[in-house]
């Protein structure tokens, strides 16, 4: 409605409504680095291109004369009321898109009345964004326990509203965009403020420049250092290298130290409920048989997910593996769903297929890319009044009467 009235005075959008042309734009606007790290899947990317193909195999039969005048797709989740059934996704390193990202996806958000997942690769302190809306934060289960708590004490703190474990980062996928370029954002000191901003990480990054290069330190795990090694190989210059400051330096090979875990197992996941006041949510489960897992671990809803293709190639898309999941465990915890969200009515298919909210990824970070904080509240507000719409017309008024077929 409001595009229409501002067009009467000839006004346009501030970036584009049709979803392809607002990604070609953002990706000519980018840097060629954020743009292979943001459009990048992992290997061939056959899960980038399966998570669009899902949502166009599914169909609605709109129905007529049902009274749409009000509609509601308000939800609630954890015992809180969101207003719309939209989230944003974590999205890690966004600095490299543009300068103070993180502030302006908060503002966007919260400007357009959803809440923000901060990633733990953030390029912004939880604390720097407190008060800014609605916040959850998504954490990356680290080698340092201290650090998973203090990380978790200071989500609290902060007024985050639950934590989001994302399960299917225990390393780094294959990115060949990235891998071609000799470029991890990490190894530029981008997005790791959650880190540096954390008392126990500091602890831990003095310790390390104070210890003999071969002595102990905190543990380095074979990960870590094939990360390291694949960065000094491809960068002769390596911006490690040039990290003169026995701090910064030691704080990156910290980072590159204690940020991934990929011994972690179902025991970890238990104990998090003793750690945490905080709803606990899955990031990254596929599997129904995992989603029942879950369940078992007293968690409190599972985000299907397979990162946007970034992880595991030819990974189930994620609205494939939604039916399942839903199947096994809707009737005991909220299912959420991200990976492919391009449009409103692609939220709209997945809430009838049984997602209680949806997180939108790259979409936000076009807008970002274009406008900063307006453009982000402007392509959410689009996918919202376009789910709203989508969901009226075809003749609901709520997401529990939404329907949809396989294509046939
Ligand atoms: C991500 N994603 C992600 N997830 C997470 O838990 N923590 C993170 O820091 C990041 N970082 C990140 C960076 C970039 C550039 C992308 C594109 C994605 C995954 C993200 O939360 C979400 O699962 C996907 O973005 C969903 O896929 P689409 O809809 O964006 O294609």
């Amino acid at each position: 409605e409001q595009v229409y009235r501002d067009g009467v005075s000839g006004a346009r959008p501030r970036v584009p409504t049709t979803t392809g042309e607002l990604e070609q734009r953002a990706r000519r606007a980018m840097s060629r680095r954020a743009d292979a790290y943001v459009t990048g899947g992992a290997g061939a990317e056959a899960t980038v291109r399966a998570n669009r193909a899902a949502f166009e195999r599914w169909q609605t039969v709109p129905r007529v004369l049902r009274d749409v005048g009000s509609r509601d797709l308000s939800v609630e989740l954890f015992g809180r009321r969101l207003e719309h059934p939209l989230l944003l996704a974590p999205i890690g390193a966004l600095d490299l898109v543009r300068r103070g990202a993180d502030l302006a996806v908060a503002r966007g958000a919260a400007a357009a009345g959803v809440p923000m997942i901060v990633s733990n690769q953030a390029g912004a302190s939880m604390e720097s964004l407190a008060g800014i809306g609605r916040r959850w934060f998504q954490l990356y289960w680290s080698t340092s326990d201290d650090l998973v708590d203090s990380f978790l004490a200071r989500a609290e703190a902060t007024g985050c509203e639950a934590v989001v474990v994302t399960l299917d980062t225990t390393m780094l996928g294959w990115r060949p965009r990235d891998l071609d370029l000799g470029h991890l954002p990490f190894s530029r000191g981008l997005g790791i403020a959650q880190y540096t901003s954390d008392p126990v990480f500091s602890r831990l990054a003095r310790e390390r420049a104070a210890a003999p290069r071969s002595g102990p330190a905190p543990r380095v795990t074979p990960q870590a250092v094939r990360t390291l090694l694949e960065i000094t190989r491809n960068f002769p210059g390596s911006p490690l290298e040039n990290l003169r400051s026995p701090l910064p330096r030691a704080a990156v090979e910290t980072f590159l130290d204690v940020y991934s875990r990929p011994h972690l197992s179902w025991a970890d996941v238990a104990t998090l409920r003793s750690r945490t006041s905080l709803p606990v949510v899955l990031k990254g489960v596929l599997h129904p048989d995992d989603a029942r897992r879950a369940v078992d671990a007293g968690v409190d809803a599972v985000l299907v997910s397979n990162h946007g293709g970034r992880q595991v190639d030819h990974a189930v898309a994620a609205l494939d593996a939604l039916p399942g999941v839903v199947g096994a465990v809707a009737d005991r915890l909220p299912v959420l769903l991200d990976s492919g969200v391009r449009t409103g009515a692609d939220v709209a298919v997945a809430l009838a297929l049984g997602a209680r909210a949806v997180c939108l990824g790259r979409p936000f970070v076009w807008g970002l890319a274009l406008a900063g904080a307006d453009g982000v509240e402007q392509v959410v507000a689009d996918v919202l009044a376009e789910l709203d719409l989508t969901v009226g017309l075809a003749g609901a008024s709520r997401a529990s009467e939404l329907e949809v077929g396989r294509r046939y």
